[in-house]
């Protein structure tokens, strides 16, 4: 039996990058939030013990390093099964465009996977699997607004939020996650923790007033939990999440983007690709109540308070020669009924 499934999107609402650890990952804070936007995966059992990805895009890695391969060869291992596994790949998304495509990708096989197979894997097996595959896969299995710690491995569910519309904007440009991170570390010489990149409100030559990155991922943390505790009260006290009588939908989200949290990445992706940062100033003047770069990019998003809004700043940019579309966030519960609605 062949078994289809959606593979969304995410974008990050702020991400703090902390030390650099002795593994090699750099310790970071961010809140991941799924959107519409989609990619197509089909799993198919076959006879053999082969696993074959399947995609039209040259871009995609159809070999082992292929995260749908890893992931579904860890699945079988686990399983205990021996069989050959067909994965199609019906690209939609950019690749490396901080969206978590490829991330989603491999989620999305996984689960198609169980239910080509009739089988079931411990949700703590799944989380685990996910996480040796790559640290932004894991959030694919919880859905909705995530919170991100560890090296984005750790995930844990934020409360469900209205739906607001967004913009993604994706030029045409790969970063590679790896080679920013670097890049993040030249810039600041953090070695293992032992240095202090600053805040962006950090004067260069202010060594005192600088923060050590625990302290910047703590401030991060403190801020996320406060947004958190904010809306739970709320919801106590009016039966609404984060309405506080205002009646936006779009209100909980934007509390937390106002409280100032910002993307790291953009110190060290704007200034090598300036198109980017020109992409943000679009998005802001055009009505955006925040616009940021997702992940590492170069995909550049803004949240909107109305599709109409949303639709001109699409436009807007479509003029100027950069893809880009209006989309909305997913809650959780829009993600784990759409993902599982086979789309033909
Ligand atoms: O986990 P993932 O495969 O996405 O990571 C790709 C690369 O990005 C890692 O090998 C590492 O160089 C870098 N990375 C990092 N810190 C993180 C996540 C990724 O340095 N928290």
């Amino acid at each position: 039996m062949s078994v289809t499934v959606r593979s969304f999107a995410k974008i990050n609402l702020g991400l703090r990058i902390g030390a650099l650890r002795p593994d090699g990952f750099h310790e970071l804070r961010t809140v991941y939030q799924t959107i519409a936007l989609h990619d197509v995966i089909r799993v198919q059992p076959t006879s053999g013990s082969r696993i074959e990805i399947r995609c039209a895009d040259p871009r995609v890695p159809t070999d082992e390093s292929n995260t749908c391969h890893r992931i579904v060869a860890r699945a079988l291992a686990v399983l205990k099964m021996r069989r050959g596994v067909v994965i199609e790949i019906e690209k939609h998304l950019p690749v490396k465009g901080g969206l978590g495509g490829a991330s989603g990708n491999a989620v999305a096989a996984l689960l198609a996977l169980e239910r080509a197979l009739k089988k079931t894997m411990p949700a703590s097996e799944r989380l685990r699997i996910a996480a040796e595959v790559g640290s932004d896969l894991p959030l694919f299995l919880i859905g909705g607004t995530v919170i991100g710690s560890g090296r984005g491995e750790e995930v844990y569910p934020a409360m469900e939020l209205p739906v607001i519309p967004c913009v993604i904007a994706t030029p045409d440009i790969g970063v590679s996650t790896p080679r920013a991170f670097a890049d993040w570390d030249a810039m600041y010489g953090v070695q293992n923790g032992t240095s202090d990149p600053p805040d962006a409100g950090d004067q260069p030559s202010s060594k005192l007033t600088r923060s050590t990155p625990s302290d910047r991922m703590l401030r991060f943390s403190h801020t996320v939990s406060a947004w958190l505790s904010g809306l739970s009260q709320n919801k106590i006290l009016s039966g609404v999440p984060g309405s506080r009588g205002r009646g936006r939908a779009e209100t909980p989200l934007l509390d937390l983007v106002r409280t100032g949290i910002e993307n790291d990445f953009e110190q060290v992706v704007f200034p090598q690709y300036p198109a980017l940062r020109q992409v943000k100033r679009v998005l802001e003047r055009a009505g955006a109540s925040y616009a940021s770069l997702s992940g590492s990019g170069s995909a550049v998003y803004g949240l909107f308070s109305s599709r109409k809004l949303a639709a001109a700043a699409a436009a807007k940019l479509r003029e100027q020669g950069v893809p880009a579309v209006v989309t909305t966030t997913l809650t959780r519960q829009q993600y784990w009924k759409k993902l599982l609605a086979s789309s033909g």
